[in-house]
């Protein structure tokens, strides 16, 4: 019997203006080990951040995904044992879901990878069927800082390499952030002047974030999302805005409440830190990742290896 072991990427989505575009895959992992029963049985294990909120039955998210990919290809899933060790925070707008999604098409796409060749556009396609956008999972499958949009074709995305100068850091707050709530504070329809402001910016942030960090700062502005959410999460706002206000590239990261600073080499990550604990009440775990640049990956293993 063999297993598949995969380790996904924590994804930050959005990077300030790109909203629903741009993501960045970071150095901290959700790994699995998935193996294909005997029988019918479904075994979920879970270790790690988030543990006790996950589901150990069909409607485990790493499941599902497993399943969806055996109903696109056709096939039925076998029985199988997910043994999960999670280190990507739940809830704080760093891609746990997409990670959890970017697992299970990875795993199913191993599993099936005798009878079924899945490229990069199909992996794509089905991730963002279950997770309904692409800025977390492109980035969780590809690696590195990825632009997803959606093409006549399906969701399509270009990997990038990020400039070596560049230092993410997270905060991470306490509480959680519901994506659905965060979605549902927009609007339908923005002013023209604040579209060009938001196109203007993200496309300054490709040449900041690949040539030139300086540029961070006014690059990561946004008006599309992060002002019309701060009324559910406010203390992510006002970090932001005061690391904004001391020259950081602070954004919030993806729905939030985590806030993303972009630094410009990593000995200014230490100064943010100093700006981020004088600012605010509440207290934030500091995460000093790099730029994942690999994405998901998925190995074959026999059962007994190490
Ligand atoms: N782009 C998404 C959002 C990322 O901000 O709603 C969170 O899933």
């Amino acid at each position: 019997m063999t297993s598949i072991v995969v380790r996904v990427p924590a994804t930050s989505a959005n990077l300030g203006p790109g909203f629903d575009t741009l993501g960045l895959a970071l150095s901290v992992y959700d790994e699995l080990e998935i193996t294909v029963l005997d029988d019918d049985r479904l075994e979920i294990q879970v270790a790690g951040t988030g543990a006790d909120e996950i589901a150990r039955d069909e409607s485990n998210l790493v499941y599902r995904s497993i399943a969806h990919v055996y109903a696109d290809a056709g096939r039925e899933v076998p029985g199988l044992r997910i043994v999960a060790r999670n280190g990507v925070p739940h809830g704080r707008g760093l891609g746990s879901s997409g990670a959890a999604v970017a697992a299970g098409v990875l795993a199913a796409a191993g599993l099936l990878a005798r009878a079924v060749s899945l490229d990069e556009d199909a992996l794509l396609r089905l991730a963002t069927e279950l997770e309904g956008h692409p800025d977390n999972v492109a980035p969780a499958l590809f690696g590195g800082l990825t632009i997803a949009w959606t093409g006549q074709d399906g969701p399509r995305h270009k990997k990038l390499l990020v400039h070596r100068g560049v230092a993410p850091l997270v905060l991470v707050p306490e509480h959680t952030m519901s994506t659905t709530l965060a979605r549902s504070l927009q609007p339908a329809q923005v002013p023209r002047e604040d579209a060009v402001f938001n196109v203007s910016r993200s496309a300054l942030l490709i040449a900041a974030l690949t040539q030139s960090p300086e540029l961070l700062l006014d690059a990561t502005a946004d008006r599309l999302h992060q002002d019309y959410r701060a009324e559910a999460m406010p203390e992510t706002y006002a970090l932001v805005q005061a690391l904004r206000k001391e020259g950081f590239a602070a954004v919030v990261s993806g729905a939030g409440p985590s806030v993303l600073v972009l630094c410009d080499g990593p000995g200014r990550r230490r100064e943010a830190v100093e700006v981020a604990m004088r600012a605010a009440d509440t207290p934030w775990e500091s995460l000093m990742p790099a730029v994942d640049v690999r994405g998901g990956t998925v190995k074959e293993r026999a059962e007994g290896s190490a």
